[in-house]
């Protein structure tokens, strides 16, 4: 059953909370503690769907991982150094960096699988890890149109590769790093620009030397991993709904022990620009990543430039910025951002249909957005009832529009917001947001 969010309007965000534990460290964690050789330990992890589906992906191929009932989050790992061919296909959900990922793991460990994933995945581009990964001399192959299913063969040892990146992108970088750990020689990877480097600093967490120099990566074939243990902070692209609720309502909400790895704050920088408040409260570290606790409070927006420099390390925050853009003063112009069309949803078309439904001013172009601010105060979206296309962040987003709506807004198939924010109703309520969710 599908199910809904129904917002009701006003309302403000208020007090602090500690978001979702971040997705994209919680899928390494688990995918390199399963590599290593023995037990890690590693607390906090995002126990949601898309992390389930990598534990699930783990276990079938020989890695021991075990939840600690009385603790959520805390997984022990009991890698075995290698990981085995998996007996059926591994069905990777909703989840790109799991298959994307998985598919540099399998060829470099010389696995056969068949990666599969929900009718989201289903359309996602996969070219642009199996075209550099046949290059190092893996059997690799897309359906015809380059989405999955993703068939690997196993096969001999791999070559590294100097790869050249056209796109920025942390889930290609990663595959061809994990697969290199395998390969014979070194493999580099090169990015247009800087992307989240929770892989690099996460391999050297499990003891693997990664070679680091402006915008290339390197490993050796060969490395072992040693067991870690390390806790997993917040998530920054789950923190940013309620940054933007905070923004957009005049509250304040105190954002607790968020990952800050500079790949990731763009979000903080927009926002800021666009005349938000925000502190960053706090430092610490947490294994091999930064966190601290933002404190965010509304101010008067206005609209801003952003182009494609400034992408990367907000790549999963536009459906949240959009929403702010568009209960700003003046426009919101997005360029340089085509990848967002490659996401879970289109996330530009998904984003602009709603918007306009909720009564807001936007022009989608090719590779971004522009979108007319309907000022700085009182309610600027009508109500109604909008498409999230089945994507979490879009769902969410909408979701926050509620705070500066007229009238009712009822966001439809929510249900994937289980992949990244399991409990996102309860933390939106106990902030202040109206929310209640609905089968159906
Ligand atoms: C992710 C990288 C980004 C991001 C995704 C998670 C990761 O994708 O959008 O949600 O964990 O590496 P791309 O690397 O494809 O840009």
């Amino acid at each position: 059953m599908s199910e809904k969010f129904v917002v009701s309007p006003g309302g403000e965000l208020n007090g602090e909370l500690r978001a979702a534990s971040d997705k994209s460290m919680s899928h390494r964690a688990v995918l390199l503690a399963s590599l290593a050789n023995g037990a890690s330990e590693i607390s906090r992890v995002l126990m949601s769907e898309d992390v389930r589906a990598t534990i699930a992906a783990a276990q079938l191929c020989g890695a021991e991982v075990r939840e600690e009932p009385e603790r959520a989050g805390r997984l022990v790992v009991n890698g075995r150094g290698t990981l085995k061919n998996a007996a059926a296909e591994i069905y990777c959900g909703n989840s790109g960096t799991l298959m994307r990922l998985f598919a540099g793991i399998a060829a470099g460990w010389g696995l056969a699988v068949r990666l599969e994933g929900d009718s989201s995945l289903a359309r996602r581009p996969m070219r642009r890890v199996a075209e550099p990964l046949s290059r190092m001399g893996a059997n690799i192959k897309t359906a015809p149109d380059g989405t999955p299913p993703v068939d690997i063969t196993g096969g001999g040892r791999l070559r590294g590769t100097a790869h050249v990146m056209e796109i920025a992108s942390a889930q290609v970088k990663s595959a061809l790093l994990l697969a290199g750990l395998r390969a014979e020689g070194e493999t580099s990877v090169s990015e247009p620009l800087a992307t989240r480097d929770h892989t690099e600093r996460m391999l050297e967490a499990f003891d693997v030397r990664v070679r680091r120099e402006n915008l290339t990566a390197s490993v050796s074939g060969g490395a072992v991993l040693s067991p870690a243990r390390f806790s997993v902070p917040a998530d920054i692209s789950s923190a940013a709904f309620f940054m933007v609720g905070a923004a957009i309502s005049g509250g304040e909400i105190l954002l607790k022990e968020t990952g800050v790895n500079p790949t990731r704050t763009g979000a903080v920088e927009l926002l800021r620009r666009m005349g938000a408040r925000i502190e960053v409260l706090n430092a610490c570290q947490m294994g091999a990543e930064p966190a601290a606790d933002i404190l965010v409070s509304g101010g008067e927006l206005r609209g801003i430039e952003i182009s494609a420099a400034d992408v990367p390390s907000a790549i999963d925050e536009f459906p949240a910025l959009f929403i702010a853009a568009a209960a700003a003063k003046g426009e919101t112009v997005l360029t340089g951002a085509a990848e967002l069309r490659t996401k879970e949803s289109d996330r530009i078309a998904a984003m602009a249909a709603g918007l306009r439904k909720l009564g807001a001013e936007c022009e989608e172009t090719e590779d971004g957005i522009i979108i007319e601010g309907a000022g700085d105060k009182g309610a600027v979206f009508s109500g109604g009832e909008v498409d999230s296309r089945g994507d979490h962040r879009v769902a969410m987003a909408f979701a926050m529009a509620g705070l500066r709506a007229k009238s009712e807004i009822t966001v439809l198939d929510c249900g994937n917001v289980a992949t990244s924010f399991p409990d996102f109703v309860r933390r939106a309520t106990a902030a202040g947001l109206r929310i209640v969710r609905e089968n159906g």
